[in-house]
């Protein structure tokens, strides 16, 4: 079996009496994406951090390409192998963007590609500019242009797309879609179901400094993201207990909600042909499939964010 490119084994790290990270174990197969899922504070900075030789494990052992990065000599060997694009980048305000990509080429020691990377994230006519005068989000791209710019093996991405728009979230999806065609392993940690959805071979449900549930984003849907369901108004529908295919339902007033076990197209078209034998108009008619939003409550117990939660409570 290939030597995994990253091992975390037993970590954890408290901040004075704050347990950050409480006993995580995973590990990441070369050239696969990895992602770190949860809620704000849920530890995924924390052990990213480990995982660069930012922070010293309390406990615990990190590995990254056999690599230990609390070790100064095996830490200078990683640096030159590995690209970081951190959650809170603090670039000097003064440099234009340009002189910043040299500077950082210079001081890995490669040839500077600064026009390519900055095309590459989108920055191409934004190389004179002050980073003191960027928005948050060109910011971001620059950071990640650094993070690429000496061709790291594996790539650490905190929240790579937090206030990104559609457009800077696209070119980073591009780039990491780019980044594991080329074989690269990447880390990333998000709070965006969507993201990790998209983007990672494998996910880590992260709560309260545990790894709560590890697995692909579909097997972790089948295994508990629950029943799809349909859900429909109708004014004079009623429910015939001949209608075997349909699942547990739920009614209130004309808002029937009915779940199904299994592909929901037989549920839909009993549903529907029932109606039109009844004679009543179907309004509002919507299926829910289950993502990982809904693994992700049912396995935590709360939503990613508290519109998501809002959201739910409404429904
Ligand atoms: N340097 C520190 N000193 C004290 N507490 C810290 C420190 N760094 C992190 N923490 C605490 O550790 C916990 C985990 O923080 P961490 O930044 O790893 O979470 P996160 O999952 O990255 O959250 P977010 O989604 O907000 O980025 C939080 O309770 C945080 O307040
Ligand atoms: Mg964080």
């Amino acid at each position: 079996m290939n030597e995994p490119a990253i091992a975390v084994t037993n970590l954890v790290k408290r901040f004075g009496d704050v347990t950050a990270v409480d006993g995580i174990s995973f590990d990441v197969a070369p050239g696969t994406i990895f992602g770190l899922l949860g809620r704000n504070g849920a530890g995924k900075t924390t052990t990213l951090e480990t995982c660069i030789g930012l922070t010293a494990p309390t406990s615990g052992s990190v590995r990254v390409l056999g690599l230990d990065p609390t070790r100064r000599g095996d830490f200078a060997q990683l640096k030159r192998r590995i690209g970081v694009q951190l959650q809170a980048t603090s670039l000097p305000e003064k440099a234009k963007a340009a002189e910043i990509l040299d500077l950082y080429a210079a001081y890995y020691g490669v040839r500077p590609r600064t026009a390519e990377l900055a095309e590459r994230v989108g920055l191409e006519d934004k190389l004179d500019r002050f980073v003191g005068k960027m928005s948050g989000g060109e910011q971001q791209r620059l950071a990640l242009a650094i993070a690429l710019l000496h061709d790291p093996d594996v790539v650490f991405l905190d929240e790579p797309t937090a206030g990104m728009d559609a457009f800077g979230r696209r070119i980073l999806w591009a780039e990491v879609e780019r980044l594991k065609a080329a074989g690269k392993t990447l880390v990333l940690t998000t709070h965006y179901i969507e993201e990790a959805e998209r983007l990672c071979d494998e996910i880590c449900i992260v709560q309260a400094g545990r790894i709560v549930a590890r697995d692909t984003a579909p097997a972790l849907v089948a295994a508990h993201g629950g029943d799809a369901f349909i859900d429909f108004a109708a004014r004079g529908f009623a429910l015939d207990p001949s209608l075997d295919v349909l699942g547990r339902w739920t009614q209130k007033g004309e808002r029937w909600q009915v779940f199904v076990h299994g592909e929901p197209g037989r549920a839909l078209g009993a549903i529907v042909a029932h109606a039109n034998a009844l004679d009543v108009a179907i309004d509002d008619l919507d299926l829910h499939r289950p993502g990982l939003e809904d693994a992700f409550i049912a396995i935590t117990g709360e939503a990613l964010d508290d519109e998501a939660a809002s959201a739910k409570a409404a429904a």
